[in-house]
C-alpha cells in the first residue's frame, strides 16, 4: 500500500539520547506460556534498574490488550497483529532512549522474528521464561487454564493453541524449580552488562 509518505530525520538521535541517560537501550523480550512468570520477572527486574538510575519501561500483554489493542482476539493472525504493534511501539520506546521491557506469550517464532526485524537484532533480547504447562496449569494464577479445560476459552495457548519455544533465545530461565529471587538476578545480570 502506497501512503505517499515521506520519512522525516529528526536531528537527536537515539545514540543522543542514550549518551544523556549514559546506558544502551534495547527491548528485552519476555516470551513464555500464560502464567509462566513473564509479568512478575520483567516487573522484578524493572524495579532493580529502576533503582541503579536506568531509564526502563514495561509493556504487558494484558495490560496493552485492554487498551490500544482492545480490537483483538487470540486468533492467530491477531496475535501477530498484536504482537507487531507491540514491537513498533517498543521501537519508538528504544529510539526514546528506554530500556523496554514487553512481556507477551507471543507463541509463534515468525512473529518473534518479525520483531527483530521492527527494533533492529541489535536492540532485541529474547528470554524465555520456560515453565512448564504443568506448572503454569498448577499455578493457575487467573483461573483462564480452568476455563480452557473445561472449553469456555478457546485458542488457550499450550491447550488448544500452539506455544512455539525458541530455539535460541538470548536467555532462557527455568522456573519451575527455581526461586523467583534467583531468577530475576540471573536477568538482571544478564541485562545489566549489555547497558554499557
Ligand atoms: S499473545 O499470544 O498475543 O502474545 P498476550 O501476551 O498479548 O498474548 O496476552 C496473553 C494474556 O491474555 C494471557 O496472559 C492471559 O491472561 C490472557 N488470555 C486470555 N485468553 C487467552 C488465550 N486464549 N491464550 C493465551 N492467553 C490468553
Amino acid at each position: 500500500m502506497s501512503l505517499n509518505t515521506v520519512r522525516h530525520d529528526y536531528k537527536i538521535t537515539k545514540a543522543d539520547r542514550e549518551r544523556i541517560n549514559d546506558h544502551r537501550s534495547f527491548l528485552v523480550w519476555f516470551t513464555g506460556l500464560s502464567g509462566s512468570g513473564k509479568s512478575t520477572l520483567a516487573n522484578l527486574v524493572e524495579v532493580e534498574l529502576h533503582k541503579r538510575n536506568i531509564s526502563t519501561f514495561s509493556l504487558d500483554g494484558d495490560n496493552i490488550r485492554e487498551g490500544i489493542n482492545k480490537d483483538l482476539t487470540f486468533a492467530p493472525e491477531d496475535r501477530t497483529e498484536n504482537i507487531r504493534r507491540i514491537a513498533e511501539i517498543a521501537n519508538l520506546m528504544v529510539d526514546a532512549g528506554v530500556v523496554t521491557f514487553a512481556a507477551f506469550v507471543s507463541p509463534y517464532i515468525k512473529d518473534r522474528e518479525n520483531i527483530k526485524t521492527i527494533v533492529g537484532k541489535e536492540n532485541f533480547i529474547e528470554i524465555y521464561i520456560n515453565t512448564s504447562l504443568e506448572e503454569c496449569e498448577r499455578r493457575d494464577v487467573k483461573g483462564l487454564y480452568k476455563k480452557a479445560r473445561a472449553g469456555e476459552i478457546k485458542n488457550m495457548t499450550g491447550i488448544s493453541a500452539p506455544y512455539e519455544a525458541p530455539v535460541n533465545p538470548d536467555l532462557e530461565i527455568v522456573t519451575d524449580n527455581q526461586s523467583i529471587e534467583a531468577s530475576v538476578q540471573t536477568i538482571l545480570d544478564f541485562i545489566i552488562q549489555k547497558l554499557k
